[in-house]
């Protein structure tokens, strides 16, 4: 507990990959989790950390390795309330998407959910999962497509999205979020 507290205050902000996953029975699902990262641009990769509940694996990480494809949402301002709703322990009955009022669309790359409300989302598939300790997997996921919607700003000539029109929200320690503030421009030196 005395770890957690320290590592979630301290590695901040860190952003949340929103998964949308099926179940092998065709179930809707969907959760955030922070302890998630890009780690690799060609593949495309992510890590995400996932623990078990009660000596189970979470539906999430349980529906990865049924189906092998989900998808990672990218959670900004307008949905931060929702996303907050999806992180209840509820029975693996409950569909998620119903709960939160959020609109299910099908990825084209991959056959998994994501949240139509979402501005980017990542169509992935199961790279490889490293069972790390007793109760905790790491999955690495590979983005097989990227959705943006037209809302987002793209800066010409480039593939960066502009901060400004994302508006990612970051977790922090406990129920603390960071939503976005001034963005300040560092070249680097040559
Ligand atoms: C912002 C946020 C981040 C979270 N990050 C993680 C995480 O990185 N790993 C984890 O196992 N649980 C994390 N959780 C808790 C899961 O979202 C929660 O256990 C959820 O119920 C799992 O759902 P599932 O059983 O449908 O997979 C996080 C919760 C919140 C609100």
């Amino acid at each position: 507990m005395g770890r957690y507290q320290l590592l979630t205050s301290l590695v901040v902000p860190r952003p949340i990959g929103w998964v949308s996953t099926r179940s092998a029975s065709g179930s809707l699902h969907l959760a955030p989790f922070s302890f998630f990262g890009a780690i690799s641009a060609t593949p495309m990769l992510f890590s995400l950390s996932i623990g078990t509940r009660n000596g189970v694996a979470k539906d999430s990480l349980q529906n990865i390795r049924e189906r092998g494809e989900f998808c990672i949402n990218v959670v900004t301002e307008s949905q931060l309330h929702q996303m907050n709703l999806t992180a209840g322990e509820y029975p693996p009955d409950v569909d998620e998407f119903a709960h939160a009022g959020l609109s299910v669309s099908e990825a084209e790359t991959v056959d998994a959910p994501y949240v139509g409300e979402c501005p980017a989302v990542f169509e992935c598939r199961l790279f490889k999962e490293v069972d790390l300790a007793p109760g905790v997997s790491l999955v690495i996921a590979e983005a097989l497509g990227v959705r943006l919607d037209p809302s987002l700003r793209i800066a010409e000539g480039t593939h960066f999205v502009a901060t400004e029109s994302l508006r990612p929200v970051g977790r922090l320690a406990g129920a603390e979020y960071a939503l976005l503030g001034e963005v300040m421009v560092l070249e680097r030196p040559r």
